[in-house]
């Protein structure tokens, strides 16, 4: 059968409104010393709602999300986080990257726990906040490695640590760049499923730079196209597929090509071609 895989609209990528978790507008970046960074951006991530950045390699996915997350300034227009302006980063956002980076004089507890601050608070907020990470090391799989070394953990043992921390601040947004780039392929599909999982269970949207497009049409509710130099959101698919997804369904084949040849498209001539009428969303 041959439900319809999924819908594609083009560019700019649609704006949720009020729902949006994060909203930005007109956005543009260029590095000082080089004057690479991306072109003018608006974009709106829901609540809830899992996104994906897919791009080639320099295009600026990785510069959009530090201006997204707060990390950078943009040169022009505005980010939004839960309707406010954003000037750094919020606390109700959290970041993984590629690697884990977790410090290695701290346990895997404290690790997770790390930026929480235990310190400086009542005992009372102490132990709830104890509490957040016991359950988000719980939710990886890492209950039973509380108190190991970093040192002692496997690459995906350490990502597993590195969204726990993300999700004992309880965000509302995580921000994910390449986090599992670094992992084999059976690891990495773990950790794909792990990540839908627990960030529907922790209610969180997410904005999830990859380079692999299995992985966006996995785990993603809108996959965004960046193409061009610099770089624009130049195409859209939202994924209505339901979870669990498998990765030969017929449905998950259809998106590939189509996300494939948009790829190619836009490595060759910058722009990807706009969409065939029949990929245009249904109203
Ligand atoms: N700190 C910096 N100073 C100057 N130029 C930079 C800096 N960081 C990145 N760039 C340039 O900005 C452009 C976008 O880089 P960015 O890292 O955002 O791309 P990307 O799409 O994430 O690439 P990749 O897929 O390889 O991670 C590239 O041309 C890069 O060389
Ligand atoms: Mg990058």
């Amino acid at each position: 059968m041959s439900a319809r895989p999924a819908t594609t609209a083009p560019a700019p990528a649609a704006a949720t409104g009020s729902s949006a978790v994060l909203d930005a507008a007109g956005l543009s970046f260029a590095y000082a010393r080089s004057g690479a960074g991306f072109g003018e951006v608006s974009l709106a991530i829901g609540r809830r709602e899992i996104v994906c950045l897919l791009g080639g390699s320099g295009c600026g996915k990785s510069t959009l999300l530090r201006v997204l997350a707060g990390l950078e300034a943009p040169a022009a227009g505005t980010v939004r986080f839960l309707g406010q302006p954003l000037a750094r980063p919020h606390p109700r956002s959290a970041l993984v990257f590629q690697q884990a980076s977790l410090l290695p004089w701290l346990n895997v507890f404290d690790n997770a726990g790390f930026g929480l601050d235990f310190k400086h608070q009542p005992a009372a907020d102490a132990a709830a906040r104890k509490a957040r990470v016991r359950e988000a090391l719980a939710a990886v799989g890492l209950a039973a490695h509380e108190r190991a070394w970093p040192a002692e953990l496997s690459g995906g043992q350490a990502q597993r640590v590195a969204l726990a921390r993300a999700l004992a601040r309880e965000p509302e947004l995580l921000f994910a760049d390449e986090p599992f780039s670094a992992l084999d392929a059976i690891t990495r599909a773990e950790m794909q499923a792990l990540l839908v999982d627990v960030v529907r269970r922790w209610h969180a949207a997410v904005l999830l730079v990859t380079h692999d497009i299995d992985e966006a049409i996995l785990v993603a509710d809108r996959i965004l196209l960046m193409a061009g130099r610099p770089g624009r959101i130049e195409r859209e698919w939202t994924v209505g597929i339901p979870h669990p997804r498998d990765a030969h369904a017929e449905a998950v084949t259809a998106l590939r090509l189509n996300i494939l040849s948009a790829l190619r498209e836009a490595s060759a001539t910058g722009v990807p071609p706009s969409p065939t009428p029949d990929e245009e969303p249904s109203t």
